[in-house]
């Protein structure tokens, strides 16, 4: 599959590997940047990553800044983005495999490149199954959105 990878200055360090990560277990990269700017800003590349997603440019994603938190809360306001921080490999993969994730998260500062690497494997080689209850639940999810949105 296609994987869109981007990453802050707090993730750079941990985008290289990642992409190399992503290639090695067959699937295709899309880097979305960024290139280390000290100055730069973790909104812009979850951005990059959502614009790829959503335009079929990709079905995954991958954000890494410092803590991974910026990127899953940014990702989320992306329609159609279910993002999360992953920093454990049964979540990695549960996420996906209940809860439809299509984006991990990752701290660049809290991960090392082995652990981020597993973490990368467990995500992408996880699958939604689609069962009743965890579509079900899903929908709850979207249903709490339309629900706040309409009270603002
Ligand atoms: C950048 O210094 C840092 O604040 C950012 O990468 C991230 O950790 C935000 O969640």
């Amino acid at each position: 599959m296609r994987v869109a990878v981007a990453a802050d200055h707090g993730g750079f360090v941990l985008k290289q590997r990642a992409l190399d990560e992503v290639r090695s277990l067959g699937h295709e990269p899309l880097d979305c940047g960024g290139v280390g700017d000290a100055g730069d800003d973790y909104p812009d590349f979850v951005r990059a990553v959502g614009e790829a997603m959503t335009t079929g440019r990709a079905e995954r994603g991958i954000v890494i800044c410092g803590s991974g938190v910026g990127a899953s809360f940014a990702a989320c306001k992306i329609p159609g983005i279910r993002a999360a921080v992953c920093h454990d490999t049964y979540s990695a993969h549960q996420g996906v495999e209940h809860d439809n994730m299509n984006v991990l998260c990752l701290g660049g500062r809290i991960v090392g490149e082995e652990l981020a690497a597993e973490l990368i494997r467990a995500f992408l080689g996880a699958r939604f199954t689609g069962l009743d209850r965890f579509v079900r639940r899903l929908r709850k999810v979207d249903a709490i959105e339309e629900e706040f949105r309409s009270h603002q």
